[in-house]
């Protein structure tokens, strides 16, 4: 095999010159065949009084409306299609929690570009051709499972398509063909390799060296935890179904300093979350993306809710964001201090009688918001008084985080398990 820079797209490597230009005819592009295909760009664009052909240098962009959850909402199921739907090859969507899934839909062009920046990603990663890779994504119509599946193929790993769930399964497979890379959320990452343990099988023996963890926040405590349970290298890779799927950023193995966006598929911005406009590389605000290169789903200036700064390139020649902790609608907003739930994952990390099992849950008591903080103790600390730790424990949160609110520290292994995604957060007030 040659050298690790061989193995580089050239464009990783570029000038921040050559990216901006190809970002200039890329965006060009991709304005005008939203414009041109998309009624629903043509009428928001109208009413803008903006055309593409007002696009001439990078920062026109924010000339351009920009896109949400509820236009793909309101034009369910094909209607962002920029291409004849006998083009589109595949089609994903997400659950969503309330009302109508979104729909996504790619052209055969538009599924090797995933692939090729999902192999990208694993490579980043520090995944090789012909390591074994143990995917524990779901796969169906979350992107997660096929998009690692098809960029792991790409690369020529020897991929396992085990999808999420049948925690006894997965550990079995990992026994037995000795994978050196896993691509699956952090929290069921804690969760196999609990399992592990209680199987008597220590996690840090087995093959695995590399995690490809996202599909959620977590934080760097969290990247301590498991790297130091499981024995590997833990890197975070970023993705949204609208944007694409996974791999629209991935860290470098060799930095671990926040997701690398691929800048030449993939225009990133920054915003007021409320409402204002954008925001200087390095301020913190709301991660807004278009797509460069999308034939079937060209999309623009979409507002993903998550937050974060951008950052300047390291280890490639693309900019990179800090380690997304927070989305706007994860905000707790308790007498008046925003908080986020992974700020709790931090705080609970920290303290070695605690385990970083918790979930968190929203309730008003007359018309006062109430937050309750359910975690376990670490089985090695569970002789300990629960009431004793979860007195000191709302102390601690109310010193770190400003804010006062229940503590329960509950009997090992009765909260529930995450298989994908967890939920961390349940918001349990009654809908007004
Ligand atoms: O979660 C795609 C994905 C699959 C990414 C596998 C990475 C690995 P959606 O279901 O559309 O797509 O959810 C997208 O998940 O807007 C973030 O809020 C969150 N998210 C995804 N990756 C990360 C990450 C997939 N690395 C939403 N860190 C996004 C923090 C993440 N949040």
């Amino acid at each position: 095999m040659s050298d690790k820079k061989n193995q580089l797209h050239d464009i990783e490597n570029a000038s921040r010159d050559e990216i901006a230009a190809l970002q200039t005819s890329r965006l060009k592009w991709s304005l005008n065949h939203a414009y041109s295909n998309v009624e629903h760009y043509r009428q928001k664009f109208d009413t803008a009084g903006v055309h593409p052909d007002d696009f001439r240098e990078l920062s026109d962009i924010a000339k351009f409306p920009t896109t949400t959850k509820q236009d793909l909402r309101d034009t369910y199921p094909f209607g962002m299609f920029a291409v004849p739907r006998e083009q589109v090859v595949r089609v994903h969507a997400s659950s969503g929690t309330t009302g109508k899934p979104t729909v996504v839909g790619y052209t055969a062009s538009d599924i090797n570009v995933w692939s090729n920046i999902m192999a990208r990603s694993i490579y980043a990663s520090g995944g090789r051709p012909g390591d074994i890779l143990h995917n524990a994504y779901g796969y169906g119509l979350f992107t997660g499972g096929l998009g690692a599946h098809y960029g792991a193929e790409r690369l020529g790993c020897t991929t396992i398509p085990v999808s999420g769930g049948q925690t006894l399964r997965q550990i079995q497979l990992i026994q037995d063909f000795k994978p050196r890379i896993i691509t699956v959320t952090p929290s069921y990452m804690l969760n196999i390799a609990e399992v592990m343990r209680s199987e008597g099988i220590d996690p840090r023996e087995t093959s695995l060296k590399i995690g490809i963890f996202g599909a959620e926040p977590w934080s760097e405590e969290m990247r301590t935890s498991l790297e130091d349970i499981c024995g590997l290298d833990a890197v975070d890779i970023y993705g949204l179904s609208e944007v694409m799927g996974p791999g629209v950023a991935n860290e470098c193995v060799e930095a671990k300093d926040g997701p690398v966006i691929w800048e030449d598929h993939f225009y990133p911005e920054i915003m007021d979350p409320d409402g204002g406009g954008p925001l200087p590389d390095g301020e913190f605000g709301e991660l807004v993306f278009t797509s460069l290169t999308k034939e079937a789903l060209p999309i623009i200036r979409y507002r993903t809710r998550d937050l974060t700064r951008l950052l300047p390139p390291t280890a490639r020649s693309m900019r990179r964001f800090e380690k997304i902790t927070g989305r706007s609608d994860d905000m707790i907003i308790l007498r008046g201090v925003n908080i986020f739930p992974s700020q709790f994952e931090a705080l609970l990390l920290s303290d070695t009688r605690l385990s970083p099992h918790y979930q968190l849950e929203l309730n008003k008591e007359g018309t006062l918001d109430v937050l309750s903080l359910k975690v376990e103790p670490q089985i090695s600390s569970s002789t300990q008084d629960p009431v004793q730790l979860s007195a000191e424990l709302q102390e601690t949160v109310k010193q770190r985080l400003g804010v006062s609110i229940e503590v329960w520290v509950q009997e090992p292994g009765s909260l529930q398990r995450s298989e994908g995604k967890a939920v961390r957060l349940l918001d349990l007030r009654p809908k007004s």
